[in-house]
Order: structure tokens, then sequence, then C-alpha cells
């Protein structure tokens, strides 16, 4: 089978040499990377079989273009990059690989933390974050994962997330909250990681960001569209002492400069890019794939 792994934000050389020992003869691996246009992808899909990509854009056109392909793996966690209605209409598999690069997520949310909470290491006094209440919002790997770390610094952890049972989050020390508002309200640092499907877009908004402490920490490694950029604008100016921590940088990027310390966006995403997340992900993405071709496995399967 042809195998392309696609990624616009390349692998790092190890997780690549890692592949190429993992397909030997079987298969053949396709390496597309640093392409820039949408073009490129599409000539690159014409007769493969299988697709690994990033947060490569796995648009309408690249699956027509695709008339083999069989089934895509995005080597991480969040899939809004795939069109999946047109690969369901074309019955081509779409999978994830849930929590392989989750650890390296979790630890730069707690890096962001740390690097607001002492103003961007400008001089003068910061605080730390023992002893603070963090609130998570949502409970999945990535979530868990900051969990765990945070009480290792001597937090008082709580989290919201409608799809976890109570158990799991009390099993783990950390205190199950009601409601969006509990979470967004009562806490001095939030960590937001939930996905950008439809009914989270722009749902960190006015009626979320009015409600915050004084001097809360946002910090979001999930996806910039999740937040409504225009409230968030107006909460910082109203609330002066919001701090917003993003790994993706908002499309208000230039106006979130005038909030100085209190405001730090990494210019690429940041979150998976470790040695470790990128040798896990790609990795378990040709695993998935040729357990697919071999025994039909599907469990990690996102799309009907
Ligand atoms: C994910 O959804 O897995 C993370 O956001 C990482 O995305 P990336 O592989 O494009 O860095």
């Amino acid at each position: 089978m042809k195998i392309l792994l696609a990624t616009q934000k390349p692998f790092s050389s190890v997780a690549v040499n890692q592949l190429k020992e993992l397909v030997k003869a079987k298969h053949e691996l396709i390496l597309l990377e640093k392409y820039r246009e949408q073009s490129d992808l599409e000539n690159a899909v014409k007769d493969v079989d299988a697709l690994i990509v990033r947060s490569d854009k796995v648009t309408a056109e690249v699956v027509n273009a695709a008339a083999n392909l069989k089934i895509v793996v995005r080597a991480g966690a969040g899939y809004d990059n795939v069109d999946l209605q047109s690969c369901s209409d074309r019955k081509i598999v779409v999978m994830n690989t849930p929590g392989q690069n989750s650890n390296a997520v979790a630890e730069l949310s707690m890096g962001l933390m740390i690097f607001l909470a002492r103003n961007t290491f400008l001089p003068g006094t910061g605080s730390e974050l023992k002893g603070k209440k963090l609130g998570i919002h949502a409970y999945g790997n990535v979530g868990k994962s900051v969990a765990g770390i945070a009480k290792g610094f001597g937090m008082e952890v709580s989290a919201f997330d409608p799809f976890v049972d109570d158990s799991v989050m009390i099993g783990d020390g950390v205190t199950p909250l009601k409601s969006v508002n509990e979470l967004y309200s009562g806490n001095d640092i939030i960590s937001i990681n939930i996905p950008a499907i439809s009914s989270t877009i722009k749902s960190i908004n006015r009626d979320i960001l009015d409600n915050l402490k004084e001097n809360v920490i946002l910090i979001n490694t999930a996806r910039k569209e999740i937040i409504d950029e225009v409230d968030l604008l107006n909460a910082m100016r109203r609330n002066t002492g919001i701090k917003y921590g993003a790994d993706v940088m908002p499309d208000c990027h230039e106006k979130m400069k005038e909030f100085g310390a209190r405001y730090f966006a990494t210019p690429k995403k940041m979150g998976a890019e470790t040695e470790e997340a990128n040798v896990n992900a790609a990795v378990a993405a040709l695993n998935q794939i040729i357990d697919f071709f071999e025994t039909g496995n599907e469990r990690f399967r996102v799309n009907k």
C-alpha cells in the first residue's frame, strides 16, 4: 500500500526514520514535508491508499483528488482539520491517535502558566502556582495530564467535563465541577483543553469572560477558534488583571500586544513539538494504518 506522510510542520527526523523502519518492505512510505500550497497536497494524494497528517488541511478537494484513499490518520488529537463528511461520503476511514502527544501539550500548558505568573520574566514580582486554584476545561488526555502535573506543583485542581464520570476525577484527586460558569468564575488559573467542534466554537465568550476572577490566568493550548476574540479583548480591557497565554496565536494578535506581559502566544503551534510526542504520534498513526489494512481494526475511527 502507498502511505503518504504529509506534514507542513514536519515530524522530527528520528520520528520519520522510525516510520521508514516500520513500513520496511511491506508498504511504501512517501514523504511530503514543508509543502506550501494546498495544490501540493492535492497532487501528492492522487494514487495513495493511506494518508497521515498533523494539522494539515484535508479538505473536500484533497479527498476528491485521492481516488484510492481508504484511510486518513490525524497523527494527534484534534481532527478539526479533516473534512469528515467528504471522507464518510467516500467511505474513507478517519482516525486520530488520542493520548500520544498529550503529555507534551500538558507540559507546555504548565510552562505557559509559569511564564505568565512570572510576568513573562520581566523584572518585577510574579506569583507562584503552589496553592492556586486550577480549573481544567475538559478532562480528556491533556486535561488529565495537566491535573497530574499541577498536583505536583501543590495546586488545588478542579475540572469540568460533562462527558467524564465524576468518579474518574475524584480518583485522580480532582474536584468535579457542575458547570462552565463554576469553572471560570471560581479559579485563579484555567487550562482550556476543549476540542474545536461546532458546539465549542466561540463558546468562551462574554457570558464566561465577564465572570472571571480579578487576576486570572487563562491558558489555551487547544484551538484559537473556541474563544470569541472580540469578547476576550473587551474582557481584558475591562478586567485589567486577566492574563492570556495561548499555544495558538489568535487572529487579534496585533491588538493583544497592547496588554504587554499579560499576553503571550507561541508564534506556531508548539504543544506537540517534542521528540517524544512526534515519535509517539507518528508511530501510532502508522501502526493504526498497518493494522487497519491487515486486520480491519477501526478502534480509533472518528467518522461514521
Ligand atoms: C493536536 O491536536 O494533536 C495538537 O494540537 C498538535 O497538533 P500538531 O500535530 O499540528 O502540532
